[in-house]
This record gives structure tokens, sequence and C-alpha cells, in this order.
């Protein structure tokens, strides 16, 4: 399986937001302030971004012909707010990880997120033919939990008081969604 189509146009249109490929012209000081944002990383637990490795990081993933990382676009203006991806594709089993990251904070609560999973889940289960879409989430993040449970995906399994964040032990939840259980 290819991601074939890398180019800078809108590909997933929902109502507030569209979705495109994310590119290296992406990736700007706006997007390296969101991940030097404690509020925004406190449930993804990475830190140590630099302009430098954020375009290595970006680089490696857009150029993985099995990664679709999307950029969430503001429909309206067009600004890019944050990232939605399918990443980690396992050939044999048809699975892939998704990663949601709505970077500019004036956007949460907007139900963006939400659309912004369904286009990508949709866009996984169709173009990209998978068959589970699975994620992580950490006890520190319960809206994403929440946002998680209402797109459909289930609680696979609980890794106990497992990632640190400023000094406290959360646990991790694995979770996962198939086709059919998508709402
Ligand atoms: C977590 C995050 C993705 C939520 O995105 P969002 O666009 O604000 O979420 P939505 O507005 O689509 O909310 C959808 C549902 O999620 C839950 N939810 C989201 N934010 C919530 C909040 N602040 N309080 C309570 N519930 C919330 C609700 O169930 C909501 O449904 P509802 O509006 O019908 O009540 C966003 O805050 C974010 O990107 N945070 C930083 C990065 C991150 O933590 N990513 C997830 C890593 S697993």
């Amino acid at each position: 399986m290819t991601i074939s189509m890398r180019n800078n146009e809108e590909l997933l249109q929902g109502s507030t937001v569209f979705l495109r490929f994310l590119n290296l012209a992406d990736v700007n000081d706006t997007y390296l302030s969101w991940l030097q944002d404690a509020e925004v990383m406190q449930g993804i637990a990475t830190s140590g971004y630099t302009m430098e490795n954020l375009r290595d990081y970006v680089s490696s993933r857009i150029n993985n012909p099995s990664v679709a990382f999307f950029a969430i676009c503001d429909r309206q203006s067009g600004t890019h707010i944050g990232n939605v991806k399918l990443d980690f594709y396992d050939e044999k089993a048809r699975v892939s990880e998704l990663g949601l990251l709505i970077g500019n904070k004036a956007y949460w609560g907007k139900g963006i997120g939400y659309e912004a999973c369904k286009l990508a889940l949709n866009y996984g289960f169709g173009a990209m033919g998978l068959r589970k879409i699975y994620l992580a989430v950490y006890g520190n993040n319960p809206n994403a939990k929440r946002l998680y449970e209402k797109l459909g995906f289930q609680l696979e399994g609980t890794l106990r008081k497992h990632v640190a964040v400023e000094g406290l032990y959360y646990d991790k939840y694995l979770m996962g969604i198939f086709k059919e259980e998508l709402l």
C-alpha cells in the first residue's frame, strides 16, 4: 500500500476543516510552538523539539509511503491548526496507529478533533484499506479519551501507571476500532 497523492490540495473536506497532506513548508515557528506548549503536550509526553529535529521527523514520516500525515486546516481561512496521522502501518495485519494534535488552542472544544479524526478514519478504512486503527491515550488526557470513545474506539487494554508526566504516573490506555464500529 502506497499513499499516492502527495500534493498541497484539499484532500478531505469536512464542514469546519479540511485535511491535506502535510509538507515540509508546514514546519515553521507556529508548528514548533505547538510542540513547545506544555498544555498542548501534556497528553503526549514527548519533548525536546527543535526546528531541526522537527524537520527531520516530518521528513521521515512524509517520505514513508505507508504513512498518511495530514495537516488539519480551517476551511474558512485555510490556516493550518493541527495534524492527524496514520502511522506504523502493519502490512500483514492492515493496521495503523492514529495520532492527533490540534496545536492552536483557540480551536479546541469546537468538534474539530472529532471531525478531523472522522476524515482520517474514513481515509484509513477507505483509500488505505485498513482493517483496524489503534491508538494510545494517557490518563491525564480524559478529553481525548472521551473524543475517541465518541468516535467508536473500544478500550483494549490498560498499561497501569505507565507514563510519567511532571513527576506523576498515569495509565496508558490502548484503544482500537474496526470499520464497522465507527460511530
Ligand atoms: C484532545 C484534543 C484532540 C481534543 O480536540 P477537540 O477538537 O478539542 O475535541 P472536540 O471538540 O472534537 O471534542 C469531541 C469530544 O471530545 C470530548 N472533549 C473534547 N474536549 C473536551 C473538554 N475540554 N472537556 C470535555 N470533553 C471534551 C467530548 O466528548 C467532545 O464531545 P462533545 O463536544 O459532544 O461533548 C485537543 O485538545 C488536542 O489536540 N490536545 C493536544 C494534543 C493531544 O492531547 N492529542 C491527543 C493525544 S492522544
